[in-house]
């Protein structure tokens, strides 16, 4: 069944789009932590070195594939490639984004029910004790956190209802410029702590020691989850872009900023773990454990501030994270709507609904469920390392090799200069790196999974 298919309004409204997608938890609570893990400033330039020869070139696949053909995932290997079985890989792009956002919306949660507990002041006014075991108590109760995952979802299932432009474009052009400055903000408050300078040093003075395969691994796979790869999410917003649009321009816009984020996110975080002097190696739970602990002690010399700057912290987490998360439901429903002729509204709400019930089984895996294993992992982490470590990597093999060997280069160059009228340097540059040099990176990526 033919439906009419929606447009992004113009060039910025891509970028903002594709870089809501690209910014979130991956920029704002995994980054400041790996970053933390593998040596600060070096780590920063071996996961530029991944995003430029591995995630970006992957990123211009997903955006020739969804250009070209105008359709969501499954389709539009479908169109691209009748009477061949590249289709099925589409299928798995289908599934992925929703697995992932089954456990990246239980993680939303968290950040809704921290920015209720912002605004009740409950970080800046009670004990340190209270503040310091509030997320171990928090994430492992049965209710509370499925509360927060069904708000969290509801809301980025609303925002998909409106559609493209109305839903997804125009929360985007909210969101985004909002997010920026409450990073700034949140940056300068954190350089003015003392002790803070710590922090900096860190994050610009290289520590090549702690740089490994386990790093280099850990880097791609950063760059993978943080521009959103792998999973039909970039084809499906590019299956949107119009055809006079520049990819290059919008790939390039997106990655900058996604890079951006990243480290500006790290400057408001690291710095300030410095000044209270904390070690930035905490993991996982550096911005819910460690951060409120440090608005806790700064609420003693400076309680409104610090009561502010934590509401910011939070409202900043939850907008990047709902930017994103839109842009996984996308996937599924552009899926349903098109394949399979159904509305918008029924589809986002049966995807909605699955991807809910399996985030159930995430946020339980903290709690009454953390005995339940598979392969050794709680089910949390399980569908976190399946989909990071392979279900992304496979499509992003998937989407590579199908621009590189299965493509008409002369429809892949059409795509990426516009008809041959720019860029005709830098996409011969990207294709050759769409063709060898990103698969191989990938294939390294799950050989080091895989034996290290
Ligand atoms: N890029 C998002 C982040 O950094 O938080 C995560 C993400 C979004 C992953 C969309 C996958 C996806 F399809």
């Amino acid at each position: 069944m033919k439906q009419q298919r929606e447009n992004f309004g113009s060039r910025a409204a891509v970028i903002m789009a594709m870089a809501g997608s690209a910014i979130g938890l991956g920029n704002i609570w995994r980054f400041p932590y790996i970053l933390g893990e593998y040596g600060g400033a070096a780590f920063i330039l071996l996961y530029i070195a991944a995003s430029l020869l591995v995630a970006l070139p992957i990123f211009f696949a997903e955006s020739v594939i969804g250009r070209r053909s105008h359709s969501n995932a499954y389709g539009a290997l479908r169109k691209l490639a009748p009477g061949t079985k590249w289709h099925w890989a589409g299928i798995l792009t289908i599934i992925s984004p929703l697995l992932i956002l089954s456990y990246y919306s239980v993680v939303g949660g968290w950040s809704v029910q921290y920015l209720f507990k912002s605004l009740s002041f409950d970080f800046t006014t009670g004990s340190p004790e209270a503040v310091s075991s509030y997320f171990g108590n928090f994430i492992s109760s049965a209710w509370q956190p499925v509360i927060s995952h069904t708000i969290f979802l509801s809301l980025v299932a609303v925002i998909v209802l409106f559609g493209v432009r109305k839903g997804i474009e125009k929360f985007s052009n909210i969101a985004m410029p909002v997010l920026l400055v409450l990073i700034v903000a949140l940056i300068v408050y954190s350089l003015t702590l003392p002790g803070s300078f710590k922090g900096v040093t860190y994050l610009i003075k290289p520590d090549f020691s702690k740089l490994n395969a386990d790093a280099a691994a850990a880097a791609l796979g950063q760059a993978f989850f943080s521009l959103s790869l792998g999973v039909g999410t970039i084809l499906t917003y590019a299956s949107y872009v119009k055809k006079d649009e520049n990819l290059i321009v919008s790939g390039l816009g997106t990655a900058g900023f996604d890079l951006l984020f990243a480290v500006m996110a790290g400057f408001a975080v690291i710095p300030a773990v410095f000044a209270a002097g904390i070690e930035p190696g905490a993991g996982p739970g550096l911005v819910f454990e460690t951060l409120p602990f440090i608005f806790n002690q700064m609420a003693s010399q400076a309680p409104v501030v610090s009561s502010v700057v934590s509401i910011v912290f939070f409202v900043a987490i939850l907008a990047a994270a709902l930017t994103s998360a839109i842009s996984m439901l996308e996937v599924g429903v552009a899926f349903l709507t098109e394949e399979k002729g159904m509305k918008r509204a029924p589809a986002t709400l049966l995807l909605a609904f699955f991807t809910w019930l399996v985030g159930i089984l995430c946020s339980l895996s903290f709690g009454p469920m953390k005995d339940f294993h598979i392969l050794g992992l709680t089910f949390f982490d399980f569908v976190d390392h399946l989909c990071s470590d392979w279900l992304m990597p496979i499509g992003g093999l998937v989407f590579t090799l199908f621009v590189g060997w299965k493509m008409k280069k002369a429809d892949v160059r059409d795509e990426l200069t516009n008809g041959g009228t720019c860029n005709r340097m830098i996409y011969k540059v990207f294709y050759y790196l769409i063709r060898y040099v990103a698969p191989v990176g990938i294939v390294a990526v799950f050989l080091t999974n895989l034996f290290l």
